[in-house]
């Protein structure tokens, strides 16, 4: 028997329901170093599965009887309508999963009229991911979905201006700059044939380690990006700016008075420091010291419509999904992303139908019984949505 990987399906699979069953079948569609780097979580895992437990312990209390005509899932956020309070979060080397990549990613996306996020780090140049996105949406006679560009800030910074730059000669419409992933090791070695098409042009970076230094004092660290950059890269652009992987309060509202216009609570899926809470568990305390000044985001750990809805009865505006757009893609390209949308998108409707909730504003605490956690003090302290 061959250990290649199975090719994508042509079909989906009558007995895929959710996007666990597409998470089941992945497997065997990817290599197993692909696999092994997709999945997992830092250290010992344990933040990885708080990012699942977290939502399963909040419960949904429903409203019986409520006038639902006219119900919609649409959200404004960031100067446009989107047709449900859902991205898709950037995930690195998509390729890896599928031939078309990140290509087939944003023609699902387009088909779903859900917004896309195009990793720095995508195996398709950000160029030919927007042109793929224009021909389905002129194909389809569709609108094109949100397309927002991830930025990871190079060394130099000409180069991070140089990405900024060519997402908006693309037509991106938001940037999101993450930064709780700048020392985040990662012992994969990409297959042959994916690459980090955008920085191709880029020079190799520095990697000498000074003698007898482990992480301090080593170039990776010093190289780290700072408050300052992210004020510089405010006033280079006037795209909308998101900051991903914001998780305390604090930081929260420094990152708003350096000008961002929106935040994405994130623990990176449980990648980059193990012992950090599920974001879901934190996002009432960072709604409550934001107070609505701007809108949040969350990721890590969506995995249901039921998902969607708690995190917006939290204080969320949207929420992004990470790995569960790769496992759809190694099924069934992008057939299988637009499923798996369409399985969440479903999903929620079916939950605010049932919480009696004809619009995403009327997600509410209320709608919520939050269970003790073992974590001391009160995440789960409500504030009144703003
Ligand atoms: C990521 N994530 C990520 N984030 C980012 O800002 N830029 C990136 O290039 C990547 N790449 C990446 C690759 C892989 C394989 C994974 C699994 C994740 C993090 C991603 O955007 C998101 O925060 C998490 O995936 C959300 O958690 P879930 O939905 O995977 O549980």
């Amino acid at each position: 028997m061959s250990d290649a990987p199975a090719p994508p399906l042509t079909a989906i699979p009558p007995d895929i329901k959710a996007l666990a069953d597409y998470e089941r079948r992945a497997q065997a569609h990817m290599p197993p170093a692909a696999w092994t780097y997709l999945q997992e979580g830092t250290g010992d895992g344990v933040t990885l599965a708080a990012n699942r437990a977290a939502f399963d312990r909040i419960g949904l209390v429903p409203r019986v009887l409520r006038d639902l005509r006219g119900a919609t899932t649409h959200i404004e956020l960031l100067g446009r309508t989107h047709a449900a309070p859902l991205l898709l979060a950037p995930v690195a080397y998509q390729r890896i999963a599928h031939p078309e990549g990140e290509l087939a990613t944003v023609r699902a996306a387009t088909a779903m009229g859900i917004g896309m996020t195009v990793s720095t780090l995508a195996s398709v140049t950000l160029e030919e991911i927007a042109a793929a996105r224009q021909a389905a949406a002129t194909e389809l006679g569709t609108a094109p979905a949100p397309l927002w560009f991830q930025l990871y800030m190079q060394p130099g910074r000409e180069a991070s201006l140089a990405l900024v730059r060519r997402a908006e000669a693309a037509g991106y419409e938001a940037l999101m700059l993450t930064v709780d992933a700048s020392i985040k090791r990662s012992g994969f070695t990409l297959p042959p044939g994916v690459e980090a098409a955008n920085l191709r042009a880029a020079r190799p970076t520095q990697t000498a380690q000074p003698l007898g230094r482990i992480l301090f004092g080593t170039p990776l660290l010093d190289a780290a990006p700072r408050w300052e950059d992210l004020a510089w890269l405010r006033a280079q652009t006037r795209l909308p700016l998101l900051v991903k992987g914001i998780m305390a309060p604090d930081d929260a509202l420094r990152a708003l008075d350096h000008g961002a216009d929106a935040l994405v609570l994130s623990n990176h899926g449980g990648r980059v420091l193990d012992g950090m809470p599920a974001p879901i568990a934190l996002l009432p305390a960072v709604a409550q010291a934001v107070a609505g000044r701007a809108p949040l985001l969350l990721d890590s750990g969506i995995r249901r419509g039921a998902d969607i809805a708690r995190a917006l009865a939290l204080g969320a505006a949207a929420v992004l999904v990470g790995r569960p757009q790769v496992h759809a893609l190694a099924v069934a390209g992008m057939a299988g992303v637009a499923h798996a949308l369409l399985i969440l998108r479903t999903e929620l409707e079916l939950t605010m139908a049932q919480l009696g909730c004809p619009t995403v504003a009327d997600l509410a605490p209320d709608r919520l019984l939050t269970a003790p956690t073992p974590v001391e003090g009160e995440p789960f302290r409500h504030s009144p949505r703003a």
